[in-house]
Order: C-alpha cells, then structure tokens, then sequence
C-alpha cells in the first residue's frame, strides 16, 4: 500500500539529501518542489522565468505558480508511495493540497518534521554544492565530492545555489518562520507530525528515518 508522506523543514535541513535516500531504498516518488521549479529556470520556460525572480530573492513563488508545478508534476496521488519536499509550505497550500486529496478520498499520511537550529543551517548552506547536470548535492564539511569541484555522478563542475549566498539565507530562514512554520501545528492537529533531530549527521538522522519509516 503506498502513501503520501511530506518533507516539512527549513531551508537546509537535510530534506532532500534524506529524499534522494528515501527513493532509492523505497522505490517512492520524489518531488521536489524546488527541483522541479529550479528545473523550469534553466529551461527558460514561462514559470521559469517568474519563479526565479521569487527564488533568487529566497521568497516563495506565488500559490497558483506552485500549485500548477506540484498538480503537473503529480497528476495522480493514488498509485503508489508519493514523497513530497518543500511542499506543503504555507498553510494555503496545504488546504489546496488537502481539497485535492480529498476529491480522491486521500489525505496526506505523515509529515516527518527536520528539527534543526537556525546556525546549523546557516553553515550548512554555505558549504553546499550542487551538480548543474544531475541534481547531486554536495557539502564541503559533511559529504564533500570525491575530486575537488565536480560531481562524483557525471563529473560535471558544481556550482553554489543563487539562493545560497548570506542574503537570501536570510530571508529564506524568515519565510520559513513566518509562513512555513505554522504548519507544524497544522500538521501536529490532525495528528500527522513526526519530528526528527535533524541536526545530527547524515549517518544519524538516516537512522531515525529508518525507525518510523520500518525499513
Ligand atoms: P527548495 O529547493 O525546496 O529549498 P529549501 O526548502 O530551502 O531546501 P533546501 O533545498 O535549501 O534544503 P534541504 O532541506 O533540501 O537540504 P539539503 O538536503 O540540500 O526551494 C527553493 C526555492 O524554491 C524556495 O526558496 C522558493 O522560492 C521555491 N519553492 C520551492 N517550493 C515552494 C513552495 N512549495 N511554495 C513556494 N515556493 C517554493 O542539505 C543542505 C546541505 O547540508 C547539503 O550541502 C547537504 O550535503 C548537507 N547535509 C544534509 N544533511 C546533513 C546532515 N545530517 N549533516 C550534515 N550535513 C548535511
């Protein structure tokens, strides 16, 4: 039996490292709302060119934007595991989210919660790398790439996240707090929240995982 599992976090907590993870030992489906949109950037697509103004600022893009990437991106909630990261993020969303679920008789199962402090996050993105070509992420402290620069997958050179420099951290950390945040409560109402610590290594927190997921 499959079931709608999301990824609730701030900037940088190890969601999408965990949700590459998560695929390949469960065979889940995997959307990343930030993938899928920083996707649609390089291909110069019309939402492309809308959202990179938003994400480069580290701002959310706006409700219908996203809710027309994540409906496009998942046209069917029924078959199989579906892995959501970086979506919900705001309370509005997870109302669409829930009315479009609802429509199929299908709710959202759990909301795994990356706990982590502000700092953390803060250094972690600033060491991160990320594969231009396939999406492999990388950090110069904790998962640093096998030769300098480029991506052990395809070889290509990494690059840093426009999002990632000090400025846009900044602003990314207090979107979360002011408009992602409430959704821990959301969430913790209707009985769906499993936080984890999050700030521990990958080695840990995979763990932790392992222990609500069954695996
Ligand atoms: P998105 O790409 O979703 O960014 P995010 O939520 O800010 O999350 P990140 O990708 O920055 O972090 P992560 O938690 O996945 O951490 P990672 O695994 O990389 O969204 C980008 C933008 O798109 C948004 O700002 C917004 O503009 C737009 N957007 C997306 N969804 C939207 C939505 N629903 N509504 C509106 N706008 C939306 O790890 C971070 C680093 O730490 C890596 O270097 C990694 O190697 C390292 N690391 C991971 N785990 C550990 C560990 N346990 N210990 C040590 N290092 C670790």
């Amino acid at each position: 039996m499959g079931e709608i599992l999301v990824f609730l976090g701030p900037p940088g907590a190890g969601k999408g490292t965990l949700a590459s993870w998560y695929r390949e030992k469960t065979g889940a489906k995997h959307i990343s709302t930030g993938d899928v949109l920083r996707q649609a950037v390089k291909d110069e697509t019309e939402v492309g060119k809308t959202a990179a103004k938003y994400m480069n600022a580290g701002k959310l893009v706006p409700l219908d934007v996203i809710l027309d990437v994540l409906f496009e991106a998942v046209p069917d909630f029924s078959t199989g595991t579906i892995l959501l990261d970086g979506f919900p993020r705001t309370v509005d969303q997870a109302e669409a989210l829930e009315k479009r679920l609802g429509k199929k008789n299908l709710e959202v199962d759990r909301v795994v919660l990356f706990e982590i402090p502000d700092e953390d996050v803060v250094k972690r993105l600033s060491g991160r790398l990320l594969c231009p070509n396939c999406g492999a992420v990388y950090n110069l402290e904790s998962a640093p790439p096998h030769r300098e620069g480029l991506c052990d997958v395809c070889g290509t050179e990494l690059i840093r996240r426009k999002d990632d420099e000090p400025d846009s951290i900044r602003e990314r950390l207090k979107v979360y707090w002011d408009s992602t945040s409430p959704l821990v409560s959301y969430y913790r109402d209707r009985g769906k929240l499993v936080p984890i610590d999050a700030s521990k290594g990958i080695e840990e927190v995979r763990s932790e995982l392992k222990n609500i997921s069954n695996l």
